[in-house]
């Protein structure tokens, strides 16, 4: 079974206020899905950790009519998105994790976003992949946000990322952050993650945004 990462209290309350804060261009990207996934016009779409539902949001406000399912293992984090998408008939939320889903059911697209990072290199990355493949229809695109890069590149990229945070935020919280980043993290290099997604039964996958240590990648299930 997968490690879960949850996330409780201020940490799950205070988490919009922290994207904004502490990931640059996150509304850049997550504006980007819309349009990212619509070459496959995705009926069934399945939003792996989508948190307080964000990434949801910006899928549904755009005059798609996509069937959207959000699981999430948080129940602070659902019960935001719950709030947040109230009144949205084609939005079916669940406090799950991926492995809850029957597989019988297949998706024509997927995210997981801000996710990968939270799981160990040692099974765990590659079961969770293994498992959104599972429950896709062959060519379908899964979008991923990351921490990616070796730990040299992390290094120098959390260099300039501390350049542009807010002048608002005390040192010692960013000291705090980023070492937390640094060192407790399981970051993969690219070519890792490649690697990962191949023996998951995808595509090697494409970088197609980066904003520091956090990067974009696009694939397709195999
Ligand atoms: C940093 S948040 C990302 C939320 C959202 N996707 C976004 O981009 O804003 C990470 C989320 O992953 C969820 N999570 C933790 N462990 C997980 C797992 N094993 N599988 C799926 N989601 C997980 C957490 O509950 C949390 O809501």
């Amino acid at each position: 079974m997968s490690k879960v990462e949850l996330f409780a209290n201020e940490r799950a309350s205070g988490y919009d206020q922290f994207v904004e804060a502490w990931i640059p261009n996150y509304h850049y990207f997550l504006d980007c899905l819309p349009k990212l996934l619509t070459d496959t016009d995705p009926k069934e779409l399945l939003v792996v950790g989508c948190g307080t539902g964000n990434e949801i949001q910006k899928l549904v406000t755009k005059g798609k009519t996509w069937n959207i399912t959000g699981i999430d293992p948080s129940p602070e984090m659902i019960q935001q998105a719950r709030q947040k998408l109230e009144g949205y008939p084609n939005i079916v939320l669940a406090e799950a994790l991926i492995q809850d889903l029957k597989n019988d059911k297949k998706y024509d697209a997927a995210t997981l976003l801000l996710v990968l990072h939270f799981l160990e290199d040692n099974g765990s990355k590659l079961e969770l992949l293994k498992e959104i493949g599972k429950r896709l229809v062959l060519g379908a695109p899964l979008v991923m946000l990351d921490i990616t890069g070796d730990s040299s590149m992390i290094k120098e990229n959390l260099k300039i990322l501390r350049l542009l945070l807010s002048d608002d935020i005390p040192e010692e919280q960013i000291s705090l952050r980023l070492n937390r980043i640094e060192n407790e993290l399981f970051h993969v290099s690219e070519d890792r993650l490649a690697a990962l997604c191949v023996e998951a039964g995808f595509e090697v996958p494409v970088r197609f945004f980066q904003s520091m240590i956090y990067m974009g990648w696009m694939t397709k299930k195999r």
